[in-house]
Formats: structure tokens, C-alpha cells, sequence
């Protein structure tokens, strides 16, 4: 099939419409057989639980095209059983997970032309996402629901080629001890939005958040998880039951021990350890694994490896395998590539 004329590759973190989106909705305790739409409006109640009491979840995810011309998804499966374990901590009726998947491949196949050409950098992202579409007023969760997913091309979500970030540490919280942290929660992210303007304005790419209980360890960022590593090579990752469980996190892990054989820890991370660290990346479906070169804390610079001048090794080293995996260049583990049948 002939690809969209874009310029693949540069492409941004934007919004652009793709010709089909998948729409269900959930009334009277079940869902309906759902189907693909050109319309990419919604309208709802002016008191839906959405716009009231923000009742809304998603997921992220993308497809690639591989180097031997296959359109691949990377471990939907595990986005689908987040939505899930969202979705139960919101009072919201999970799509079911097989179905979920099924979804997503519709949609991928029915916007092939939008999936980016090998080798571009690009990938087709996927945003599923639920949201309470009959009208509340009263604080209860609401009778219906609508779960749509849509696709955009994509490029790199920090603007440019890779080159390490500036971030800052927040005095905000991100997530209670036994608040939403670990869900996608939309409202988890309407609540970063002021500390990430405000970091902005301050001339810094992201914020570090810490633990709200102690501010004594590391938690993760507005959109992403935490990796460091160690001088002598050990990868360290914060482990918290507030921090999104990240599927490329988990994923690199992986890669970290049994694709380049190094050691990993997943425990606590305290803040006082990180200058200590010589490397330091976020990692998620939409950072991929993005460096950082220096973490602000109250106008003390702590400064990774080579600082903004180029990526520390070890993160170079982990982005090209996992990509490398994605993008079919590299033998994945059993069951990480989904092939998309156009
Ligand atoms: N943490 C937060 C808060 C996120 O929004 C995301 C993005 O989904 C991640 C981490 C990374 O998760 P994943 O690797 O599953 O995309
Ligand atoms: C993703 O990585 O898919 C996310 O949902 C995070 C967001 C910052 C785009």
C-alpha cells in the first residue's frame, strides 16, 4: 500500500488524524460489538462523568514497520491488562482484554498508510482510552461509557534528534502512597500539568518526582520511569507502588540482563544516591529510553557522565537493542511482537 506523503522524519509528539478510530460503548452492564468510524468527534452529556468528575483512563503503544515490511505491535497484551487494573481501580467496566487487542489491530490495519516507513525514526501511536459518558451529578461513577482508540504518526517525544534532557526535581507531588500512581489515571496527568509548566518556565524539560510520603526516594517523571546506571555498569530502576508499572521499563530490564548481560536491581531508589549515578534515562512507549544529561536540585546541578554534550553508553547501548527488537532487526523474546495482518 502506497504510505501517506509525510516527512516522516520529523514528525514530533503531535495530534494528527488518521482516517479510522475504533468506538464501543458499555450501557446497561455491557459492552456493544464496536466498529471502525471516520468520525473523530465526541459528543456527550454536559454532565458526563468525564467532564464532571474527570472518570477517565488510556493506554499508549505503537506500531512499527519492521525491516522486512511487517507491521508490528510491540507486547499489546500487557497495555491491555493495564487498562484493565485501571479501569478497576476507577469504577469503570473493563473492555475485554482479547477484544482489546482485536481493537487495536483493526484500527492499525484500517491507518496502514499512516504507519511510518522503516527506518525513519517514526512509529504509528496508538491511544486507546475510556471515559464516563452518561450524565452525574451526584459523586458516583457513571452508568455508561465509551471506548474509543485512535492513531497518529509520531517521531521523538522531546523534540529534535536524541541529545540528553535537563530535569528538575518537583516540590509537587505526582501520586498519594495509595492514591493512583499506579493506574493511568487522565487525572494523574491534569495534575502534572501545572509542575510541568512551571518546570518549563524554568527552563527544564521534565520533572523528577519523589515519593509524597518522605520526599526521600525517586518516583518517576510526568510520562515516564526511571533507569539509572551505576559507575561499575549495574542498571537501577526505582521500584514503588506508586509509579506507573512501565512496559518498556519491565521490557528493558529484560534486555539489560539477557541481551547485554548486565546486572540490574529494581528496589527503592533514594534521592541522596543519585549523583552517584553516571547515567541516567526515562524510559516509556513514548520516550523510548531518553537520556538525561543534568537533574536540578534547588540550583544544585548534578551532572550525568558527559552531561548535555552526548548520551551516557549504557542508555545508547539499551535504546539501539530494544529499537533494534521493535523493529524486527534484532531476535525478540517469545510473544513481544504482535504482527498486524493488513
Ligand atoms: N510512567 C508514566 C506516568 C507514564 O505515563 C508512562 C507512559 O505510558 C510510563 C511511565 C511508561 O509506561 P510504558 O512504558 O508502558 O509506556
Ligand atoms: C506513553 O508513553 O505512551 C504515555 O502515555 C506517556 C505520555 C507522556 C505520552
Amino acid at each position: 500500500m502506497k504510505k501517506q506523503d509525510l516527512d516522516w522524519s520529523n514528525l514530533g509528539f503531535n495530534y494528527r488524524p488518521t482516517h479510522k478510530r475504533f468506538v464501543s460503548n458499555w450501557k446497561d452492564g455491557a459492552w456493544d460489538e464496536g466498529c471502525l468510524t471516520e468520525n473523530d468527534t465526541v459528543t456527550i452529556s454536559e454532565s458526563a462523568g468525564v467532564l464532571q468528575y474527570s472518570q477517565s483512563c488510556f493506554e499508549g503503544l505503537k506500531a512499527y514497520t519492521t525491516v522486512d515490511g511487517r507491521i508490528v505491535t510491540f507486547r499489546p497484551d500487557l497495555n491491555a491488562e493495564r487498562m484493565y487494573n485501571t479501569c478497576i481501580r476507577l469504577e469503570m467496566p473493563p473492555y475485554p482484554k482479547d477484544k482489546w487487542v482485536e481493537a487495536v489491530e483493526k484500527v492499525v490495519a484500517a491507518n496502514e498508510d499512516f504507519v511510518p516507513p522503516y527506518g525513519t525514526g517514526a512509529s504509528l501511536y496508538i491511544r486507546p482510552f475510556m471515559f464516563g459518558s452518561a450524565p452525574v451529578i451526584g459523586v458516583k461513577p457513571s452508568k455508561e461509557y465509551q471506548f474509543r482508540i485512535f492513531t497518529t504518526p509520531v517521531g521523538s517525544y522531546f523534540a529534535g534528534p536524541i541529545k540528553p534532557i535537563y530535569i528538575t526535581v518537583s516540590d509537587f507531588d505526582r501520586a498519594a502512597p495509595n492514591g493512583t500512581g499506579h493506574v493511568k489515571a487522565g487525572l494523574n496527568y491534569a495534575m502534572s500539568l501545572h509542575p510541568l509548566m512551571e518546570a518549563h518556565r524554568a527552563g527544564f524539560d521534565e520533572n523528577m518526582f519523589l515519593d509524597s510520603k518522605t520526599r526521600t526516594k525517586v518516583e518517576e517523571t510526568g510520562g515516564a520511569n526511571f533507569l539509572f546506571v551505576t559507575k561499575d555498569g549495574t542498571v537501577v530502576t526505582p521500584k514503588s507502588p506508586s509509579i506507573l508499572p512501565s512496559i518498556t521499563r519491565r521490557s528493558l530490564i529484560y534486555v539489560a540482563e539477557h541481551y547485554l548481560g548486565l546486572k540490574v536491581e529494581e528496589r527503592e531508589v533514594f534521592f541522596e544516591e543519585v549523583p552517584d549515578f553516571a547515567e541516567c534515562g526515562l524510559c516509556g512507549t513514548a520516550a523510548v529510553i531518553s537520556p538525561v544529561g543534568q537533574l536540578n536540585d534547588h540550583g544544585k546541578t548534578i551532572v550525568f557522565g558527559k552531561g548535555l554534550e552526548e548520551p551516557g553508553p549504557t542508555i545508547l547501548k539499551l535504546r539501539e537493542t530494544l529499537t533494534g527488537i521493535q523493529m524486527g532487526e534484532i531476535e525478540a523474546p517469545e510473544g513481544w511482537i504482535h504482527e498486524i495482518k493488513c
